[in-house]
């Protein structure tokens, strides 16, 4: 007799297994045919024959099912390993993420003015017109509202055009001395090569007593600032206005592209214009209720500092999300 038991023991596939189980069950398997087979026996021997192939019946479907289950569990094995997720590859072309141009360069900003001992202050994007307005000295009959282009919404609520209405947040929730900026999102109704409708402004506003606090010390202040922005540049203060500061002020540096000797960017003037400034206006403490004070804010849009420290012509393809753009800043 062949050594079933010994081929159902070496299947190394369940088609191996099928082919022994046929030879063994099948309609002309060998224990089919050996049953068929008892009809010529008699008596004690048929009996003695039946008994056997009975219990052959038994051994071999048992060992059947057992190999069965364990070529089943192989294949599971090997389909999970086929599929498995190996964490430690490496993968040659993988891309990494890189901060966005606007917040690297606001991330450099703040870490300067933290440097310098300045605290972090934040509000809310939509604000109402007390803060984003009227206590910044811009009632509404004051025609400086209009070079604000600004998003209203219900209620007399609008998305705030600047950062300044932290300032005054910051001044009805603390006691000067403050020494403080307010990074944030800021909206404006305008759009154009160098404007965006949402763009990101960085807030100053130092406050302490009683003249203690002059354009001096802003002048300084900023031209600092500008040098570690900028390197090697020359720093100038032109005449300006802001209804929240008197006098106030524009800080332009030399331009670095032309290093001031006049170029397409600076439109021959060898200057470009940076950010706002100013001593703060007495109107301003009163709405907030200081008084014997003195002190001086300045405001900065972020994106004009990436457009020039990036040499970005057009702000508007900062805000695309295209990765030929993006991928120049990993
Ligand atoms: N808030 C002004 C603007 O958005 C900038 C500014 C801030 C100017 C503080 C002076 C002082 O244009």
């Amino acid at each position: 007799m062949q050594d079933f038991d010994g081929s159902i023991r070496a299947c190394k596939s369940m088609a191996e297994l099928e082919r022994v189980r046929v030879e063994v069950f099948g309609k002309k398997g060998f224990l089919t045919t050996a049953f068929a087979e008892l009809k010529s026996l008699e008596g004690d021997k048929k009996k003695e024959q039946a008994a056997k192939l009975n219990a052959l019946r038994d051994t071999l479907s048992e060992l059947i099912e057992e190999k069965k289950s364990q070529l089943e569990q192989a294949e599971i094995d090997v389909a999970m390993r086929a599929s498995a997720v190996d964490v430690s590859m490496f993968k040659q072309n993988s891309q990494a993420g890189a901060l966005h141009p606007v917040m690297a360069v606001m991330d450099k900003i703040i870490e300067y003015f933290i440097s310098q001992n300045f605290a972090l202050e934040t509000g809310p994007l939509i604000e109402d017109d007390f803060h984003n307005f009227e206590a910044l000295n811009l009632p509404s009959y004051h025609p400086a509202r209009d070079m604000q282009d600004t998003f209203y919404l219900k209620d007399f609520r609008v998305l705030r055009t600047h950062t300044s209405p932290v300032q005054i947040r910051t001044m009805l929730s603390q006691k000067p001395p403050i020494r403080m900026i307010a990074p944030g999102t800021v909206f404006r109704r305008d759009f154009d090569l160098t404007h965006t409708p949402m763009f990101h402004q960085v807030e100053g506003l130092v406050v302490q007593g009683a003249a203690e606090v002059s354009f001096s010390n802003l002048k300084h202040m900023l031209e600092g600032f500008l040098k570690h922005m900028f390197g090697d540049i020359r720093v100038r203060f032109r005449p300006s206005f802001f209804p929240f500061t008197e006098p106030s002020a524009e800080a332009d540096i030399s331009c670095i592209f032309c290093g001031g000797d006049g170029c397409r960017v600076c439109k021959h003037t060898g200057w470009l214009e940076v950010l706002g400034c100013g001593v703060v206006d007495p109107n301003v403490f009163k709405a907030v209720g200081y008084k014997d004070v003195s002190g001086y804010a300045f405001g900065l849009g972020v994106e004009r500092f990436a457009m020039l420290l990036h040499r970005v012509p057009d702000l508007r393809s900062l805000f695309e999300g295209d990765l030929r753009l993006l991928e120049q800043f990993r």
